[in-house]
């Protein structure tokens, strides 16, 4: 889809409503799949696959199940996807025993139908949970235990846990220990952990992914596999690689990270009118190089001027974490940052868990018992991402500023590298964006207003500011991340053309790696049974 095109999304729709259409011809003469026609074999499928009848029976919902709408709306965290017309799935399955996700991947392929694998639901664009051919659901939000072992310094967690619980269970057991992940407390653990989860101790440890130890998988065949039994290739591909194109992710083990009994925050906000562009070039210069103990996020968002009533302006937020005390930080910020004019009072000292909650944006004084909490509030949302590797100069920002209030939508999110990231080699796993990168750019924009218009005006909005963007980040490939879900960059229809489709947002996510992800891929599914519109595709058939 061409980037700089603003009917790009309407010729998007057009091909969506198409496809639709399409299906639904070949649908009836090929007799496509009911939530009847499904559900019965599936579950007599589960029940002989288990020999535990009563206990299965209670885990597959069918469309007509009065549950059947509260338990697929529980984990949808956009609600573009939460519409009449997204198409649904014929059932969902949720597993409360390892052998009950062995079962269902055996039955779902007995059955040939399409399996989408769900933890927490925070996939920008769905793909969890909707496909444009039918599916079912494996819903794993039940899988949720997480052990930690102070000892030894891990943890184990299942894929159905969010990050909440995970800070929450460590900081029950210990007060200098943490995990290296998001910081959206909701965030699922299967979705994020693989797909290169980072927060705000990024600099410092690196990626979530970087500490993992062991990983239990169900592959193709329904077999339950570890490090060991799985092989390095499998265990290097889930590590970045896209995990739902290789099974389904069942747990974690993890190695956790020292944090300090005292850490630092702050959270300050300049405007346009305040010299902000000589800050955010100052931003670009200190904050990838800096200390790895501190995270500096820089939020830049157009917002309604103070001072030129009926003009917008450009809001920068620098948000920080870092881990040592408020003297140290402000010492260290005068010398490197002197453009952010920081002193003691703009700086709160607070334990790791307490920081957690202050990056969520709590308010002060929130119990760490709130991150157990699976409640998430809705909006409607699009991302995108970039990375940028080259120091963008004065004139460029004021440029940038200009756009963005000029389009007076989306915003931006800009996350330092450097630090640990720069000493991970790009081949060590599959998560290709290491040393050479400056910063991750998010595009955001959010919106309350459900109507079609209001979704094309803000999907307009964001792809117009992506590609004024272009001279200003990653080339051969552009590259995106794959948490950050978007699927402007390419998707795959499965087709004759699935290979060459995959290679166009793999060589994105992926860079090089992708050419290693295809062999695996190649070698442990070769039919191509866990894929979605972004999957890694087979290498095509060699006739
Ligand atoms: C509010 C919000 C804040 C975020 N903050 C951060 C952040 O700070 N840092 C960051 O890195 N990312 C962040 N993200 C992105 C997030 O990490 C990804 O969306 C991640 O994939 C979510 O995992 P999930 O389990 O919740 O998602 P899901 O939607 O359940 O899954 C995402 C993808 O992973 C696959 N998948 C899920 N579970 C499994 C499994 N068990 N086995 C195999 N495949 C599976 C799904 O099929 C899908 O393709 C944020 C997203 C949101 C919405
Ligand atoms: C039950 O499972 C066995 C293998 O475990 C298989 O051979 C048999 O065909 C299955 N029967 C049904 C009705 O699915
Ligand atoms: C809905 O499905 C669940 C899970 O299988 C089951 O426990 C419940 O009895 C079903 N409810 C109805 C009304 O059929
Ligand atoms: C989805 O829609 C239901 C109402 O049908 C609503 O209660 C829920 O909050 C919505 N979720 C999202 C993410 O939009
Ligand atoms: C730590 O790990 C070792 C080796 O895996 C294990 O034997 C020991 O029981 C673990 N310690 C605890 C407290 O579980
Ligand atoms: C930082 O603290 C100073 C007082 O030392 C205050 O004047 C200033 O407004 C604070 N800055 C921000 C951005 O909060
Ligand atoms: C912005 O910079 C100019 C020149 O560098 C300086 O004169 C002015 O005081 C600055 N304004 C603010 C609000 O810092
Ligand atoms: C939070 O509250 C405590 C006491 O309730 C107070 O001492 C502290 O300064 C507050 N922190 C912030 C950042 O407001
Ligand atoms: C895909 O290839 C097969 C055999 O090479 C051919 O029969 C079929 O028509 C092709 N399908 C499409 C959609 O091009």
């Amino acid at each position: 889809m061409a980037k700089s095109n603003p009917f790009a999304f309407l010729s998007f729709l057009s091909n969506f409503v198409l496809l639709v259409v399409l299906q639904f011809h070949v649908s009836i003469s090929l007799e496509s799949p009911t939530t009847e026609s499904v559900y019965v074999p599936f579950l007599r499928c589960l029940i002989n696959q288990t020999n535990s009848a009563d206990e299965v029976s209670n885990i597959v919902y069918s469309q007509t199940n009065s549950s059947y709408t509260s338990v697929l709306q529980a984990y949808i965290r956009n609600s573009r996807f939460n519409t009449t017309s997204t198409p649904k799935p014929l059932i969902i399955i949720t597993p409360l025993e390892e052998f009950h996700v062995q079962a269902s991947v055996i039955c779902a392929k007995s059955i040939g139908i399409q399996i989408k694998i769900r933890s927490g639901g925070h996939d920008y664009e769905g793909l969890s949970y909707f496909s444009n051919e039918p599916f079912i659901i494996l819903d794993i939000f039940n899988l949720r235990k997480i052990t930690v072992d102070i000892e030894n310094e891990t943890a184990f967690i299942q894929a159905g846990a969010i990050l909440g619980e995970v800070y929450y269970r460590i900081w029950e057991k210990s007060k200098v220990h943490g995990f290296p992940a998001g910081v959206c407390p909701t965030v699922g653990v299967g979705g994020h952990i693989g797909g290169g989860g980072y927060g705000n101790m990024l600099r410092k440890y690196g990626l979530a992914l970087d500490h993992i130890i062991d990983v239990q998988i169900v592959d193709v065949n329904g077999r339950l596999l570890n490090k060991e039994s799985m092989g390095e290739d499998l265990f290097w591909a889930i590590r970045g690689g896209d995990r739902a194109s290789f099974g389904v992710i069942v747990s974690y083990t993890v190695r956790l990270v020292p944090v300090p009994e005292k850490v630092t925050v702050f959270r300050v906000q300049k405007f346009l009118e305040d010299n902000l562009t000589d800050l955010v070039v100052q931003w670009q210069q200190v904050a990838p190089r800096t200390d790895d103990r501190l995270f500096m996020r820089l939020i830049l968002q157009p917002v309604d001027s103070k001072v030129n009533k009926g003009q917008l302006t450009i809001r920068a937020s620098v948000v920080a974490l870092f881990l040592g005390d408020a003297d140290e930080l402000v010492s260290l910020l005068r010398k490197e940052f002197p453009l952010l004019s920081l002193t003691k009072e703009n700086c709160t000292e607070m334990s790791w868990i307490d920081s957690v909650m202050f990056w969520t944006n709590w308010p002060n004084g929130t119990l760490p018992e709130a991150l157990l909490n699976r409640e998430h509030s809705a909006n409607f949302l699009k991302r995108k991402s970039d990375y940028v590797q080259h120091p963008i100069s004065k004139e460029g920002f004021e440029w940038i500023w200009k756009k963005m209030i000029e389009l007076g939508g989306p915003g931006f999110i800009f996350n330092p590298y450097g630090g640990r990231m720069n000493e991970i080699p790009a081949d060590s796993t599959a998560f290709p964006h290491r040393a050479g990168n400056l910063f991750k750019m998010q595009y955001t924009a959010n919106w309350d207003d459900p109507s079609v218009d209001a979704d094309k005006i803000h999907i307009t909005q964001i792809r117009r500011l992506y590609s004024y963007m272009t001279p200003f980040v990653s080339k051969n490939p552009r590259s995106a991340f794959l948490n950050y879900r978007d699927v402007d960059i390419g998707t795959n229809d499965f087709g004759n053309n699935s290979y060459k489709q995959g290679e166009v947002y793999g060589l994105k996510y992926f860079n090089d790696n992708f050419y290693r992800l295809v062999k695996v891929k190649t070698a442990v599914d070769p039919e191509n049974f866990f894929r979605n519109e972004q999957s890694i595709p087979v290498f095509p058939n060699k006739e």
